[in-house]
């Protein structure tokens, strides 16, 4: 957990209170009313016990004995309805805070450029969203009952005590101090070991996760009783840091009955003394004791308030760094563009943020309109970096991209996209329908369009077959189909599309020939009349293209067709020679 400064503490929470206050400020204020309302009838509850008692079971008065039952009643029915108020309404705000919260986050997520999910870990973002968010709404909810309720329920009380017997209340406010200290000590240790739970818990998920991600590799690769043993660690620190938190729940629980009884003890200790004993009424002795109890439960409340403060600014921290962090630069405001025009690179270099050394290199390459260029080179010399700067998924560290004799940065991020196709390196699909995962981003598709996508990229034999047709759910990133469905899939997605610029960054997995014609032919329909950017990893692709750049280490060494670059007998030609090509 962060350290966070007092002023960073405060900044959280004014932002948090503006956004709870925001639509919420009618249940936030019932709420406040029920704890109002709670607050009072405590001392209430006490008070009617000096009547009950001098009164009813002392002097035998009729008229107390009658009113008393109904009294003692009102107060709890009271009593039952701020209570319900305040939790009723509390959770109300608190939902709704974590609602907004959420959405907040999960609205920057979709905007944050690729470098963040580059540098960020999954797990990270996923507790940011489900647990973080939760800690610090109902540590914020349980704050302001303390701050309210707890507060004015210790005053009343007090006033009540003080009224009673203000030598009896100095002497309990003497040993008060202790109280708080010990308590809050008691909490510190408390947090600290809660956090080594909560911690613990993570390390479960960690590991259970990559089991259940990776169990065809933990299978073959015999990873079993390795997987235990890590199991086994993370499962037992978890249980260790669970069985501290108990044992110092225990004491806190012991260490608070001792204080009371103590408390107890000395104060009826004390009333003995003749001066009290003669200023006091049972019933004024008891309902002071009653007071004293009741006291307990709010003071603890507030000794525990700081720490929850500061476990709220922590989570607080997390959440507002991610509602915060840096969107998508989108600063380009021209949404007129002629996309039939050449795409320009002008001495692009590129160098990714957590890296030193530059993965792109002086790139300048004339990509003209409804051309088949073919990328092509060693695995790792940067060629879906090369292509992931077309549609800005990241932008050039020095020189510029043109389309249209437009810098890419002056396009408006989405005018751009509109016009991008993109099948990966690696097949993305959602756990949906196939029918869904196709039309995916698009609106009003009609029944002929997605016929028409799974025809030409051969997929209609294999989602005919399919239990539910279009409607069959292909499970997580569509682990029901085979890696060429999944791409013949991919690619209907990209023909639905239909945009001028098609970037294909062919799988390097091979697939079996007769999955790889489909594809090839798909591919051969998809290309008509479009600028296609291919990263070729099969000869029957480079074949084809009108152009091929040659790229190692960052620059391109080498372009033409596959002729030319045969006779040539360079680099491209070594290449062919080694069996590069599928
Ligand atoms: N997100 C990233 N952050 C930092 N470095 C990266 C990132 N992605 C790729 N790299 C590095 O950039 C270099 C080029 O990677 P790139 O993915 O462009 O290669 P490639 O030519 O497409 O290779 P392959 O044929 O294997 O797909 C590699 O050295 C890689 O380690
Ligand atoms: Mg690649």
């Amino acid at each position: 957990m962060k350290k966070s400064t007092q002023k960073n503490g405060w900044k959280i929470y004014k932002r948090l209170i503006r956004i709870a206050l925001k639509n919420n400020s009618t249940p936030i204020s019932i709420a406040i009313f029920g704890m109002v309302i709670t607050a009072v009838c405590d001392p209430a509850l006490s008070a009617i016990m000096k009547p009950i008692l001098d009164g009813g079971f002392i002097q035998r008065d009729q008229e107390v004995i009658s009113l008393l039952p109904f009294g003692l009643f009102s107060i709890f029915l009271i009593r039952s309805f701020g209570i319900f108020l305040t939790i009723y309404f509390m959770a109300k705000v608190g939902r709704s805070l974590v609602f907004r919260l959420r959405e907040m986050m999960f609205e920057n997520l979709l905007n944050l450029p690729v470098s963040f999910y580059d540098k960020t870990s999954s797990g990270d973002l996923m507790s940011r969203i489900s647990h973080n968010v939760e800690l610090l709404s109902s540590v914020a909810a349980r704050s302001l009952i303390i701050l309210i309720r707890d507060t004015l329920t210790i005053f009343g009380l007090l006033v009540w005590m003080t009224y009673l017997s203000w030598q009896l209340t100095l002497c309990f406010m003497l040993a008060a101090p202790f109280i708080v200290i010990l308590v809050s000590t008691l909490n510190k240790k408390f947090r600290s070991l809660t956090h080594d739970a909560q911690n613990s818990v993570g390390g479960i998920i960690h590991v259970a996760q990559e089991v259940i991600q990776g169990n065809k590799i933990v299978k073959i690769f015999k990873g079993r009783d390795k997987e235990i043993e890590k199991f086994e660690y993370t499962n037992n620190k978890n249980k260790v840091s669970h069985m501290n938190l108990a044992f110092t729940e225990g004491i806190n629980s012991a260490v608070i009955m001792l204080i009371v009884g103590s408390s107890l003890s000395g104060i009826i200790l004390i009333s003995t003394f003749d001066f009290i004993l003669e200023s006091i009424t049972v019933g004024s002795f008891v309902s002071f004791m009653f007071a004293m109890f009741m006291i307990l439960g709010p003071a603890r409340g507030l000794a525990s308030i700081n720490a929850r403060l500061q476990q709220g600014i922590a989570a607080g921290e997390n959440v507002f760094e991610l509602i915060d962090e840096q969107k998508e630069k989108d600063d380009g405001k021209i949404e007129d563009l002629n996309i039939n025009n050449d795409i320009i690179f002008e001495n692009v270099s590129f160098t990714y943020e957590n890296s030193d050394s530059s993965v792109l290199r002086n790139i300048n390459l004339h990509i003209k309109t409804g051309e088949f260029i073919a990328l092509v080179g060693m695995s790792g010399c940067g060629k879906s970096t090369l292509v992931n700067l077309i549609p800005r998924l990241y932008n050039p560290s020095s020189g510029s991209i043109k389309i249209d004799n437009i810098d890419m940065k002056d396009l408006k991020l989405s005018t751009l996209r509109n016009n991008i196709s993109y099948v990966g390196q690696d097949t993305i699909l959602f756990n949906d329908t196939i029918r869904n995962n196709i039309i995916y981003g698009q609106k009003n598709v009609s029944v002929s369009e997605i016929n028409s996508s799974l025809e030409k990229s051969f997929s209609h034999d294999f989602v005919n077959n399919m239990p539910d047709g279009l409607d069959t759910i292909i499970g997580e990133n569509g682990v029901l189909l085979s890696g060429g469905q999944r791409q013949r899939l991919a690619i209907a997605r990209a023909f639905l599309k239909n945009s001028h610029i098609l970037i294909f960054d062919e799988a390097t997995s091979s697939l079996d020939s007769v999955s790889e014609k489909y594809i090839q032919k798909a591919l051969d329909q998809l290309k008509i009349g479009k600028t296609t950017i291919i990263i070729a990893h099969r000869l029957s692709t480079v074949e084809k293209a009108n152009n091929i750049i040659v790229m190692e280490n960052g620059s391109i060494i080498e372009n033409g067709n596959h002729e030319d670059l045969i006779n040539r007998k360079g680099y491209y030609f070594k290449l062919y020679n080694s069996q590069l090509f599928k």
